[in-house]
């Protein structure tokens, strides 16, 4: 067996005897821990080197086994079954939890583990235990960390530093799903409260403490939730009384020139679960390739993004960056770390590329396929109304755009656009920006030539600019600037319209007219000319079907004034769901929405987010999490729980998880 350099300061902390004595203060019980000999709770693993060609990471390679349970089991610990595997029996306390319709357990319940095994707990972990701090608390007086400037920089940077928030253990973007309890504030005395931010956080660096924690949640019936960065639309990596597994910090990105694996046979990397898309463009600039990744600077790349399907500038010509997955290593909700590829855990394979995230276990890195460089022509552009452009001439030049969503989109384009109104009958078209890959600045004027004509003619000046880049990094870079996130005044929800409302042109006027009254009656839309079908084909996975006809992935939004009561938000995201969208649901029958960029309350979730792959979804989710471990609003399985005290019209996740 090999070990890893790195791996080799972490053992001798393993057998190592701590001379303390952990007191719980509530019930005045002790541990001696001079007893506990394992801490933290793993032993060095090396990699079956049949199941993969890449090494397991060091962090990887730190796993809880069988042994060290065998070792804490002899030392006799206090509750220290509540970290063993699933051994086959758990999964008849599964079903019995699922019949007498049982909830998930809270602090403050009488079986909520005490203090005592948290500290057990956090021992076992190596230290990595977090008690939730909201990011905001700063702002209060309540939370005894009161710091004026220290919310000063939280406030000011709420909104426009998605890093912020990444790096926080807990902060999810959207917050209006953590039930808006402690937002940055200029009254101290206000009250901030947890909400649906977790009670208990984890800084993951190994492989062990996620094992630790899915068989500690699974045998103690806590709520767990996975959090990445927290970009999620749903705010999915939050949950009131849950523990979190924060996978940020596992950052690891090793590069193989030439990966074999099946069919394959070219360059790949591995990159570990919390690699955010800077990071790895970055990695691809400086090896000389390309990585399809999504446009977010921040969004991290192995969790929610490739789980949910993933679409990228490079869509149209690479399709769904799920498609390039070559395999994932992943703790399963039995606790037990795997492979799934190609040839193990098929299934699991499957269902993790598009099947959604926080639902069949916890990926801990992801082996994707890259391709050689290649050059990138950018342009952008921007029209509005004004005294020569009338509102007709306006959507007229939308409409040369639109009517180009085929044609641009075979020939591997991707644009991302946003119609807004600016006042009345006034509005505003921007192009930020149309992503040509492959193409010259000359081939992209002759595919832009059409359409701008067309808008000369009808008076519109809307002169682009054209940026030429040899490779995908510096393109991406200057174009996509950081979004913004953190809004407690919006509610978004999206549609993939099928290309075919393109191909006939009474669906593609009726399509083009819903559109346009959405934007009319003052909701924002962003929109993405995008295909996920490429010519070269793609692998069989769980990405939803509508992804695969699509030329439009369009989002809206409603927002309501600052500091609206709860019956006001509520009503608007009734309004968004079941007038606004139904009009879009109307024109696409049958079609679906992408579940990463999504209404948490799209109705018929299953067949929008999952289409014809949700039965197998879901019989999948029964075999690999009978216990019910991992939960997501609108994960595979969901329909089986619901959140409790919740208003109607606005779901959060701050409130008591319980099977239905
Ligand atoms: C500003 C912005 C830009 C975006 N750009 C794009 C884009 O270009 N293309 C695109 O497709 N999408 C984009 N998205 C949507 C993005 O794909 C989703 O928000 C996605 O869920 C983010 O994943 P995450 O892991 O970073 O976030 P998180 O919110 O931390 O996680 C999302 C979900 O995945 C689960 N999860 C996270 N890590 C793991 C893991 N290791 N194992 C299992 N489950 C896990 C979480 O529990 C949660 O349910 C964007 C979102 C924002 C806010
Ligand atoms: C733990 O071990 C140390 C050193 O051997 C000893 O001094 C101490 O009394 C022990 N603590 C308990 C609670 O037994
Ligand atoms: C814990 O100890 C304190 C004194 O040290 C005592 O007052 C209290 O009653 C004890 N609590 C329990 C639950 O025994
Ligand atoms: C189990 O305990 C024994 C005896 O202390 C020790 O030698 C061994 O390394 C331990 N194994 C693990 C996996 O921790
Ligand atoms: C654990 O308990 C068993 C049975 O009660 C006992 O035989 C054994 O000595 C105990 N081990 C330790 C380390 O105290
Ligand atoms: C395995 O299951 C049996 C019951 O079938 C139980 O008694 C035992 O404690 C379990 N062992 C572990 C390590 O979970
Ligand atoms: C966000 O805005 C604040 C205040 O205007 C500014 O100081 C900060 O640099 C900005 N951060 C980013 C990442 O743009
Ligand atoms: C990029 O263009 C070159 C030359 O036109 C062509 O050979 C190559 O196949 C193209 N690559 C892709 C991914 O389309
Ligand atoms: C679509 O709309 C255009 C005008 O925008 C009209 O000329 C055409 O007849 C319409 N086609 C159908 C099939 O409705």
């Amino acid at each position: 067996m090999r070990f890893p350099v790195a791996l080799l300061a972490v053992l001798p902390l393993v057998g190592l005897v701590l001379g303390q004595t952990i007191t719980d203060g509530q019930n005045n019980a002790t541990l001696d821990a001079n007893e506990t000999t394992v801490a933290p709770a793993a032993q060095p693993v090396s990699k079956d080197s049949s199941a993969a060609p890449a090494d397991l990471f060091t962090s990887e390679a730190a796993q809880l086994t069988d042994n060290v349970i065998a070792n804490l089991t002899a030392l006799n610990l206090t509750s220290i079954d509540l970290f063993s595997f699933d051994n086959g029996s758990s999964s008849t306390d599964g079903a019995s939890k699922r019949d007498s319709g049982s909830c998930k357990s809270m602090p403050g319940d009488v079986l909520y583990p005490p203090n005592l095994v948290w500290k057990v707990f956090n021992l076992l972990l190596g230290g990595a235990l977090i008690q939730t701090t909201p990011l905001a608390s700063p702002c209060y007086t309540n939370w005894n960390n009161y710091d004026a400037g220290k919310c000063s920089y939280i406030s000011a940077n709420w909104a426009n530093n998605s890093f912020m928030h990444a790096d926080d253990p807990t902060s999810v973007m959207w917050p209006l799903y953590q039930g808006l309890t402690c937002m940055p504030t200029t009254t101290p005395s206000d009250s901030c409260r947890l909400g649906a931010y977790p009670s208990y956080a984890i800084e993951v660096r190994s492989v062990y403490q996620i094992q630790l924690a899915i068989n500690f949640a699974r045998n103690a019936n806590l709520r767990l939730v996975v959090k990445n960065t927290g970009h999620d639309f749903n705010g999915k990596s939050a949950g009131a009384g849950a523990l979190s597994l924060w996978t940020h910090n596992l950052k690891d990105i090793q590069f193989f020139r030439n990966y074999r694996s099946g069919t394959y046979n070219g360059p790949a990397f591995k990159l570990g679960a919390g690699v955010q898309a800077f990071e790895m463009y970055e990695a691809a600039e400086k090896q000389g390739v390309t990585a399809v990744g999504g446009e977010g600077k921040s969004v991290g790349v192995m969790g929610g993004y490739l789980a949910g399907g993933g679409h990228s500038p490079l869509s149209s010509i690479y399709g769904m960056a799920a498609d390039h997955v070559l395999s994932m290593e992943v703790v399963t909700p039995d606790g037990r770390f795997v492979t799934a590829s190609d040839s193990y855990n098929k299934d699991l394979f499957w269902a993790l590329r598009g099947g959604g995230g926080s639902t069949f276990g916890v990926v801990t890195s992801v082996v994707l396929k890259v391709y050689p460089k290649m050059p990138v022509t950018i342009a952008t552009w921007q029209f509005t109304t004004s005294p020569t452009v009338s509102a007709e001439a306006f959507w007229s030049g939308v409409r040369a755009y639109y009517d180009e969503f085929v044609r641009f989109t075979d020939k591997g384009t991707y644009s991302y656009f946003q119609l807004v109104g600016i006042g009345p009958g006034a509005f505003l078209f921007a192009m930020a920006p149309f992503v040509a890959p492959n193409m010259s600045k000359q081939d992209l004027e002759a595919l832009l030539k059409p359409m701008f004509d067309k808008l000369s003619a009808l008076g519109i000046a809307a002169t682009p600019q054209y940026f030429e880049y040899t490779s995908f990094k510096p393109a991406w870079e200057n174009h996509f600037p950081l979004e913004s996130v953190g809004s407690a005044t919006l509610k978004t929800a999206s549609r993939l319209f099928p290309k075919a409302n393109w191909l006939d042109a009474a669906k593609s006027n009726a399509t083009f007219s819903v559109l346009r009254q959405t934007v009319e009656s003052g909701v924002v839309m962003l929109g993405f000319n995008i295909a996920a079908a490429p010519t070269a084909g793609f692998p069989d996975n769980a990405v939803n079907p509508a992804w695969r006809n699509t030329v439009l992935h369009a989002i809206c939004g409603v927002i309501w004034p600052e500091g609206s009561s709860p019956d006001v938000i509520a009503a608007q995201s009734k309004r968004l769901t079941n007038d606004v969208m139904q009009k879009w649901r109307d024109v696409s029958p049958g079609a679906g929405a992408y579940m990463s960029e999504a209404d948490i309350m799209e109705p018929n979730f299953q067949q929008a987010f999952y289409g014809t792959k949700y039965d197998k979804l879901y019989q999948l989710k029964q075999r690999y999490d009978p216990f019910g471990v991992f939960y997501a609003p609108t994960a595979v399985g969901s329909e089986d729980w619901t959140v409790r005290d919740q208003i109607d019209g606005w779901p959060t996740q701050n409130g008591r998880l319980c099977r239905l």
